[in-house]
């Protein structure tokens, strides 16, 4: 007997078929199918031969392949020798929810499917009891069979979302982050583009696993051709008897990536973020942390609040060493209230100061942590995460959050600072990785955020973890912002912003023009790509603004009016990547809601390869409405005799029709290394 469920966003079908009563088996997770599909009919349409060198018939790759059930590959679940045979139990099915429980004495199988078909993600998770369970993956899946390699997430700190392209082969794709965290070496995702899908076109698949501890991916081909991929937390050595694994956010767009990248943007917008007042557009940021470091002075502070309000801030973030004693960062973590030598009267004055500038205040925290140089540590060694032996990371260890008197100090700490000063922000940082990962660890830190959310219901936090290894929808669920990386170099983070946008909205990617010399890279970068770049994010600036020049000061501040001019509609527009001739650039577009405007940015890293440049083709537009396009980034760093030629488009706007623009295109002017153009449309009448 073969049962079938099928769920269904309108870009997307998947069916799952349970052959007498066993775990189902994905059978088509793909393109849409017409409603009146057989379901059965198509099961039984993909059963494959039987052939040689093969059992008499062919172990289901199901959901979750277990140890008893002679399947060939990777297994979905370590429950050590256990062979259950989970037969279903239970089926729940409403609209938009498909519950499936299966049981085999004490050990149950849950699959929870959840369908948001208005942003077409279908939300996945397995809750495993009754056993001794040391990993579990949300429901697996197949993937696509037309598909010769998939793109994985490396990374580093200071180079986070570093796309891979890995190819398909016999063999299991195991990726594995052990050390609790998120981690800046590999964003909880696969994309999987079918063979000849691009940007615009073509099938492409995407998965996300919305947790902050770590996860365990398998992407594997079986020796007889089947691909299954496999996703879940990593949980603590100790394992649980009763855990759940997603939720895994799936999408299939047969509009190539950025169909993939429309539905998670839409889908993050709408049922991750949770934004205290969804209408305050984002605040340009001024953050204080590369130009003064833990060197903090009232006065210095005020000079740079006010300079950094005259050019555009409105949030003044106060970053690391505010606290207790914190001067370097070799201790001080856990003592969080101010320190009195260096803010003899408190933060208030500070504060007074930045809200006369007409700027909020914000603060930087990092309370999953503690020095062992600190009156906490002192107070309460057994307080610590991990053995007392294990090396320190930045002169820190971790707390162990799960402990209730942890949770309980860590509140009334932090509280009574929200309870204190007028503080509308938390940057929350993450600056070391645990010693071994704890799934606990990480429902401890959502408890606690929620429970500070709770309290103080107008602050925004940022997800920070020396830069982004913290970026996941888990924590996204209780934050508004992340810190995508350490690094301020803005090609750096033309690179890393163009990934990490298949995932994440704009407006919540924080981004910042760093000093002229950058600190991570010692490169020298123009204002007009630094500050463009910010404009692709949560815009902001956190060099010493004393030392701008008269130049620098004018395109940051002019960029900064360009972005609150254009952040209402860039933060709900739909964006695009673009297709180049040369690889070496980075181009993207987004387009307003009402397709009204756009706006188009060309990166440009390295030397261009050919001496002319090629046309920028559009996308995203109304094949029959004109649009008038014009360059908003005049500056260029190269001397004028090298870009010499009478352009349209350096004249003045170009008027074309979509069509025009989406095929043929528009030439830009010759793009130096490290450098940008950007572009801005409007429909014409
Ligand atoms: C790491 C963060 O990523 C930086 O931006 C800064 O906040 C430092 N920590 C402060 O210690």
């Amino acid at each position: 007997m073969i049962q079938c469920w099928r769920l269904d966003t309108p870009a997307q079908t998947l069916v799952l078929a349970s052959h007498n009563s066993h775990l189902p088996e994905v059978v088509h997770w793909g393109a849409p199918l017409p409603e009146g599909e057989g379901l059965v009919a198509l099961a039984r349409a993909l059963q494959p031969d039987v052939t040689g060198g093969m059992l008499d018939a062919r172990p289901p790759m199901t959901v979750c392949p277990l140890p008893g059930d002679v399947f060939p590959g990777q297994p979905g679940a370590d429950i050590g020798a256990l062979k259950p045979r989970l037969r279903l139990e239970e089926v729940v099915e409403e609209a938009g929810l498909l519950e499936l429980g299966f049981r085999d004495g004490d050990i149950t199988y849950t699959l929870t499917a959840r369908t948001h078909a208005a942003c077409d993600v279908i939300e996945l998770s397995a809750r495993m009891t009754g056993a001794r369970i040391g990993w579990l993956a949300a429901p697996g899946l197949p993937a696509p069979v037309l598909a010769d390699e998939m793109i994985g997430y490396a990374g580093k700190w200071i180079g986070e979302f570093t796309a891979q392209t890995i190819p398909w082969r016999v063999g299991a794709h195991v990726r594995e982050v052990r050390d609790g965290r998120t981690s800046h070496e590999a964003f909880p995702g696969l994309v999987m583009p079918a063979r000849g899908a691009g940007n615009g076109t073509g099938e492409v698949f995407a998965l996300h696993l919305g947790t902050s501890g770590g996860h365990r991916m398998v992407a594997e081909e079986l020796p007889d051709g089947r691909r299954q991929v496999l996703f879940g937390p990593m949980l603590s050595a100790e394992g649980s008897d009763d855990v759940t694994a997603g939720p895994l956010y799936i999408t299939c767009s047969g509009n190539g990536l950025n169909g993939v990248m429309q539905a998670m943007q839409r889908f993050a917008r709408t049922h991750i973020l949770d934004f205290p007042d969804t209408d305050r557009p984002r605040p340009v940021h001024y953050n204080c942390w590369e130009a003064i470091y833990f060197d903090h002075d009232l006065a210095e502070l005020r000079d740079i609040a006010s300079l950094a309000a005259q050019l555009g801030a409105e949030r003044f973030v106060l970053d690391d060493g505010w606290f207790k004693g914190r001067s370097s960062d070799t201790s001080s973590l856990g003592d969080w209230e101010v320190d009195w030598d260096k803010y003899p009267e408190g933060l208030q004055p500070l504060i007074d100061h930045v809200e006369a500038c007409g700027m909020t205040f914000g603060l930087w925290v990092e309370p999953e942590m503690v020095n062992p140089d600190s009156d906490l540590a002192r107070q309460h060694p057994d307080w610590v995460f991990g053995p007392a032996d294990q090396p320190l990371g930045r002169h820190q260890l971790v707390l162990d959050m799960a402990l209730e008197e942890v949770q309980a100090y860590l509140f009334a700490r932090l509280d009574a600072i929200l309870s204190t000063y007028p503080v509308d922000y938390l940057k929350w940082d993450h600056n070391r990785v645990l010693p071994f990962p704890d799934h606990r660890q990480v429902g401890a830190v959502y408890a606690l955020i929620d429970r500070l959310r709770e309290a103080h219901a107008h602050v925004e936090i940022e997800s920070c973890a020396s830069g982004g290894a913290r970026i996941d929808y888990g924590i996204l669920k209780r934050t508004h912002r992340v810190w995508l990386s350490d690094s301020n170099d803005a090609l750096e983070r033309m690179r890393m912003q163009h990934e990490a946008m298949l995932f994440l909205p704009p407006e919540i990617m924080g981004s910042h023009i760093g000093p002229r010399k950058c600190h991570t890279s010692g490169r020298t970068l123009s204002m007009s790509l630094r500050a463009w770049v910010a404009a692709q994010g949560h815009f902001g600036f956190e060099m010493d603004p004393r030392e701008l020049t008269e130049g620098e000061t004018e395109v940051l501040t002019r960029v900064c009016d360009w972005w609150k001019a254009n952040r209402g509609w860039l933060h709900r527009g739909l964006a695009h990547r673009l297709d180049t001739r040369d690889r070496g650039q980075r181009a993207s577009m987004t387009v307003s809601a009402d397709g009204d405007r756009f706006v188009v940015w060309v990166g440009q890293k390295e030397t261009p390869p050919h001496v002319l440049p090629h046309p920028v083709r559009l996308t995203g537009l109304a094949a029959n409405d004109r649009y008038a396009v014009r360059l908003v980034s005049e500056d260029s760093p190269i001397p004028d005799w090298m870009t010499r030629g009478d352009m349209a488009l350096k004249r003045g706007p170009v008027t074309l029709s979509g069509a025009a623009l989406m095929s043929a295109g528009v030439s830009l002017p010759y793009m130096a290394p490290q450098s940008i153009w950007v572009l801005e449309g409007t429909r014409v009448a």
